[in-house]
């Protein structure tokens, strides 16, 4: 199988890199080598390589930032995946594209299902919505798959962030009225493999994300705990506070767990064990 990937540097991307099956070929691009918003570049780009596959990981992923640069934001999340979407559809390539549990207002009490109506609270969510509708209506058999709160060996992430943090300072605050799922992107890239090694492409919306909801307080007492246990690292006191005495330029939705069995009942993905792939990730550190 030839595979097309953008974002190639940024944690999903690296994650399936490090997965990708022997007997694949894989062109991977980064930003400088394909901007993703240069229409031109992408079409040429997937015109030559003629891939089986294009997997898009790139993304504008920065949440607060969106605010103040909502056009960038769009372009990247919206346009952008326009053009990826009609470029694979002309060269009768698959179409992955990752989206966000960022999508819902979380407002909502249970876990949120693909079917469920979207209302993105953020420039960012409001973007990444832009890019599933403009994906489906370039290319109907796009496949998205939707995430939350994603960490992994590679990058900037939450689980990366607090051990910093923890390294600097004595005590930390830490939001506990925002409920989502940490996701390993290592288990998410694992299963965009065996998505794409369906003889029938899936199509469509899924969920994939962590097998238990936390707050990022809660996620944070995790990765001190698994850190502490596996290295003797020291724990910082933790208080938990609320979005509102910890204000960000992006608000974020209070609950945004997504609902997995659509993935798990079609395919047989189970969700991301996101303790067990912390402490792997942490053993290896
Ligand atoms: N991270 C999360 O918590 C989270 C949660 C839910 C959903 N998601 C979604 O999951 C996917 C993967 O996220 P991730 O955490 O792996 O992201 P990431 O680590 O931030 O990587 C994104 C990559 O996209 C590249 N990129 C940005 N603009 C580009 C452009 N115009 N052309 C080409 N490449 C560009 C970036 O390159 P530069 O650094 O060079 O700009 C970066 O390497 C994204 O679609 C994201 O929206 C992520």
């Amino acid at each position: 199988m030839r595979i097309l990937l953008t974002g190639s540097k940024g944690q999903l991307a690296r994650c399936f890199r490090d997965r990708l099956p022997e007997d694949w070929e894989l062109i991977a691009t980064d930003s400088a080598s394909l901007d993703i918003t240069d229409s031109k570049a992408v079409r040429q780009m997937v015109h030559s390589f003629q891939p089986d596959a294009i997997v898009n990981a790139a993304a504008f992923t920065a949440v607060d930032k969106a605010e103040s640069e909502k056009e960038s934001a769009f372009a990247t999340n919206a346009a952008a995946v326009a053009h990826l979407a009609q470029a694979a559809r002309e060269a009768q390539a698959r179409f992955i594209h990752i989206s966000t549990d960022y999508v819902f207002d979380g407002n909502g009490k249970s876990p949120y299902r693909e079917s469920d109506p979207t209302n993105p609270e953020n420039v960012y969510g409001k973007s990444k919505l832009a890019g599933e509708l403009l994906a489906l209506a370039a290319y109907a058999d796009s496949l998205i798959i939707r995430t939350s709160w994603v960490f992994s060996e590679y990058g900037h992430n939450f689980v990366k962030t607090m051990l910093k943090l923890g390294g600097e300072q004595e005590s930390l605050s830490i939001v506990n009225d925002q409920i989502g799922n940490p996701t390993y992107a290592g288990d998410l890239a694992d299963a965009i493999v065996r998505l794409l090694k369906e003889t029938t492409p899936p199509r469509g919306i899924y969920h994939f994300c962590g097998n238990r909801p936390v707050s990022w307080y809660e996620f944070a007492q995790a990765v001190f705990q698994t850190a502490s246990q596996l290295s003797g690292t020291p724990v910082p006191q933790l208080s938990a506070v609320s979005s509102e005495q910890y204000p960000t330029p992006a608000a974020r939705p209070a609950y945004s767990v997504l609902d997995c069995h659509k993935i798990q009942n079609e395919f047989g993905i189970a969700p991301s064990d996101w303790q067990k792939a912390l402490n792997d990730m942490l053993r290896k550190a």
